[in-house]
């Protein structure tokens, strides 16, 4: 008893939503039947079954705002469901608008579940034999929009949708369940097209006021013409081809452990942003005077612990996306600044670590952590010396292992398994770039020309040396 009553009040705000939809999808009649009230229960099953822990998962239960929108397009859904259906019958694509902004906003799984909660409460209220037209569209709503991330594609799922719906009425008509009517079918066909326009009409709106972005919306922002990016590669140029770099390592490695690779790509060239405040003091933009040079180190950690801070507000002022702004103070989580704790060592300075960490708190979602690996990746990369593939491979799993042993991942979803694919797709970038700088192995190119030297046609020795020469330099060149 005492359970049932702890499960109400935690979830008391789903069942009012549950329920506001239900009788919402029965506009404009409002009386409460026993049989609406049977609807009601099936519906709060589903949801509690089906919805509520899909978006009860990392990242969405980290912030309120992914719940608020769900339920905010629930309820705007079944009244506009419920309108369009009164207007144009049930095979109108009913639930096109809210299921593809869920796909598009939060994920696939939570938009099936809609599907599944919205087609049986629907179908509970209204017709039970045209649940698999209303369902198999709205599941395909929910399937081909997830991925989209350019507008257009939005039109396939436009297509698809109108032909399952056009496919069952025709697939009624011939097993002679109804009669063929044209009216019905062009509207199945002409719905999910204008839907699926309101739709991205309306997704930068619903993006700007609750900071929750597609990823159409994500690679608009991920643009390097974004007017932050651009005062970014202006004030501080080193720290703008950082964050790029970073981009592209975090995006490789989360598109290779199934992550959002354009979350990843996009919170990474907004990282570091708060750099944008004092660009001077931090290593990629330092050119030839270093300002700590003149400090102590407790003051030098301090000005360089602010750019999390400043990034968090540039964030907010730019209304940059939710889970852009948690990945900058989390890309350091709370890692101590090990050069200037040393230095302060050294000088003699009584200061434990503590004083040199940062305020956190840890990554809390993949791409979090993903991000934190290639900013620590990126930057001991940069300053190798001579980087052969081995040192680089090396290098990799050091800094791997030296966040996973301090503990920074472990709120973050990473496992070991994920660990080591991030570790190999972080080494093929890095030795993918750095190939130039790879030196050539200059003993092989001495036995060539030694094993040349001792062929009797001279002609051919000198052919083979000034092939070899050549090979030799255009490797150097590329
Ligand atoms: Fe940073
Ligand atoms: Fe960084």
């Amino acid at each position: 008893m005492r359970k049932t009553f702890e499960l109400l009040q935690k979830n008391w705000l789903d069942l009012v939503v549950v329920f506001a939809s239900v009788v919402l999808l029965n506009f404009p009649i409002l009386r409460i039947s026993a049989s609406l009230f049977s609807v009601y229960v099936v519906s709060v099953v589903i949801w509690m079954i089906f919805v509520k822990p899909k978006i009860s998962v990392r990242p969405y239960c980290l912030h309120k705002s992914y719940l608020y929108l769900l339920f905010n397009l629930v309820l705007a859904g079944s009244l506009f469901a419920r309108i369009v259906e009164r207007e144009f019958g049930s095979h109108a694509s009913l639930f096109f608008v809210p299921v593809a902004l869920v796909s598009l906003l939060v994920n696939k799984d939570v938009a099936l579940g809609l599907s599944l909660f919205f087609s049986v409460s629907h179908i509970f209220l209204r017709n039970l034999q045209d649940f698999p037209a209303v369902f198999l569209s709205t599941v395909v709503v929910a399937l081909t929009t997830a991925n989209i991330r350019k507008r257009l594609e939005i039109a396939r799922t436009a297509l698809y949708a109108g032909s399952v719906t056009v496919g069952y009425l025709i697939l009624m008509f011939y097993s002679s369940a109804r009669n063929f009517d044209w009216k019905e079918s062009l509207i199945a066909i002409v719905s999910p097209v204008v839907l699926s326009i309101a739709t991205l009409g309306i997704l930068p709106y619903i993006e700007y006021a609750s900071l929750i972005y597609s990823n159409i919306g994500m690679m608009e922002l991920g643009n390097l013409n974004n007017q932050l990016l651009k005062n970014l590669s202006l004030k501080a140029p080193g720290t703008y081809y950082h964050s790029a770099m970073v981009a592209n390592l975090a995006e490789a490695a989360a598109e290779k452990i199934g992550a959002n690779a354009i979350l990843a790509r996009t919170a990474a060239y907004f990282h570091d942003i708060g750099k944008l405040r004092r660009p001077y003091f931090y290593t990629e933009n330092i050119s030839e005077v270093n300002p700590h040079d003149e400090l102590s180190p407790k003051l030098s950690h301090l000005i360089i612990q602010d750019h999390v801070k400043a990034g968090l507000e540039i964030a907010k002022k730019h209304r940059l996306p939710v889970l852009v702004q948690d990945v900058i103070p989390q890309h350091h989580g709370t890692r101590v600044q090990r050069f200037f704790y040393h230095k302060a060592k050294t000088l003699g300075e009584e200061l434990s670590e503590n004083e040199f960490r940062y305020p956190g708190p840890k990554p809390q979602f993949k791409e979090a952590g993903i991000i934190m690996l290639a900013d620590a990746v990126e930057a001991a990369a940069r300053s190798m010396k001579n980087p052969t593939a081995g040192r680089v491979q090396t290098l990799v799993e050091e800094i791997l292992s030296g966040i996973y042993n301090e503990r920074e991942l472990d709120e973050s979803g990473l496992t070991l398994k994920d660990l080591e694919a991030i570790g190999e797709e972080f080494t093929r970038i890095l030795v993918n770039m750095f190939k130039s700088r790879i030196e050539y192995p200059k003993e092989e190119i001495k036995r060539v020309i030694s094993l040349a030297g001792d062929s009797t046609d001279k002609q051919n020795t000198k052919k083979t040396q000034n092939e070899q020469i050549k090979d030799d330099d255009s490797a150097n060149n590329r």
